[in-house]
């Protein structure tokens, strides 16, 4: 039998491998009218550091990097090793590239000034999210924004450049380090998927143009906390409950969230009594997740105004964050516009 290189293979000796990470960022450079390709190589430089970062969490377990680094970070967590090498690899990567003047990270107190005078863009960026799992060998990620500077090129960095919504994210996306380990990303121009195929160190993609169930029957939250939330989220939970939803919590933000896109769900880490803006970070958890959440035809709500709309006032801000298929963060607002009005009457 005669192959044609060109053609599907219909022998089964040659199957296609399919389209690397690489070649789709180039192929869809031409969605931005003016890009030059700096976005397309930014994007690469992630893709190259969340390569790296997956084969230092793989051997983990081996290489004595797992447990605590011995100190914590601005928000008082505990930093664990990886959390820290993690940084290291994304803060390299990004700085070496050339694209970005300014990096935003939660291992970072303050903003990371990269006196780039060519960088257009600033990322913010959690390197490894969830990371107290890594020691039990739980799903971890990678969060990041990606935002165009305001200031003109060449210019000292202001905080205008830093505190933008997160509607004004030019791209978005996650790292999931999982059974499989994935990049997820969008432009604004739907979300796409891509699973990493270790043998060839390519990211493929396997996830083209995610589309969010509109309902679902999942819910994820810390339910430990029931004690300390509003009226109207224990409510909407006790609904989920009446209608025999699952709860599925994981504790990583990435692997919940990603599992609820896929399959239909909601995640919640509302206001508690302690902590009255949540406990998750406005600029470099929220706002990825809630960019690909509207793109793929979710939703992301902290229970009065919509994610992307919250204009920051600080750095490493909290936000509540109510997250997923449609219907069910809109049912959970529901809940807590109803719970105000009886509290008020
Ligand atoms: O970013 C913090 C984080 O680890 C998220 O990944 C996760 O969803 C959440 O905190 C878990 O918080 P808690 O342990 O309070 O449920």
């Amino acid at each position: 039998m005669k192959i044609n290189p060109y053609q599907p293979d219909q022998s089964g000796m040659a199957y296609s491998v399919g389209t690397t990470l690489d070649r789709f960022i180039k192929f869809k450079q031409s969605d931005f009218p003016f890009a030059s390709g700096e976005l397309s190589q930014l994007l690469r430089d992630i893709a190259l550091a969340a390569k790296i970062v997956n084969r230092e969490t793989n051997r983990a377990g081996l290489a004595n990097i797992g447990g605590a680094f011995g100190q914590t970070n601005v928000q008082g967590e505990e930093q664990q090793k990886l959390d820290v090498i993690a940084n290291i690899r994304f803060m390299r990567a990004l700085s070496k590239g050339g694209e970005v003047c300014a990096i935003v990270s939660e291992e970072e107190d303050a903003v990371i000034d990269l006196k780039n005078k060519s960088g257009k863009y600033v990322v913010a960026i959690d390197p490894l999210d969830g990371s107290s799992n890594i020691d039990v060998n739980i799903s971890i990620g990678t969060i990041f924004s990606i935002y165009r500077r305001k200031t003109p090129l060449g210019s000292p960095i202001q905080m205008e450049d830093i505190m933008q919504p997160g509607s004004e994210q030019v791209a978005a996306g996650y790292v999931l380090y999982g059974s499989s380990t994935m990049l997820v990303y969008t432009t604004g121009f739907g979300v796409n998927g891509f699973t990493y195929e270790t043998s060839l160190g390519e990211f493929f993609l396997s996830h083209p143009q995610i589309k969010a169930p509109k309902s679902g029957k999942i819910y994820s939250i810390n339910e430990g906390l029931e004690l300390d939330w509003q009226e109207g989220i224990k409510n909407y939970i006790d609904e989920c409950k009446a209608k025999r939803y699952a709860a599925r919590y994981i504790g990583s933000l990435v692997a919940d969230f990603h599992r609820n896109l896929l399959k239909g769900g909601i995640y919640l880490y509302p206001a508690t009594k302690n902590n009255p803006n949540g406990k998750l970070r406005l600029l470099y958890e929220a706002n990825a997740l809630a960019f690909i959440a509207e793109q793929a035809g979710a939703k992301a709500t902290d229970g009065k105004s919509r994610i992307l709309d919250i204009v920051p006032d600080s750095l490493h801000q909290r936000t509540p964050l109510l997250i997923g298929s449609e219907e069910m963060v809109d049912q959970a607002i529901k809940h807590i516009e109803k719970s105000k009005i009886s509290a008020t009457v």
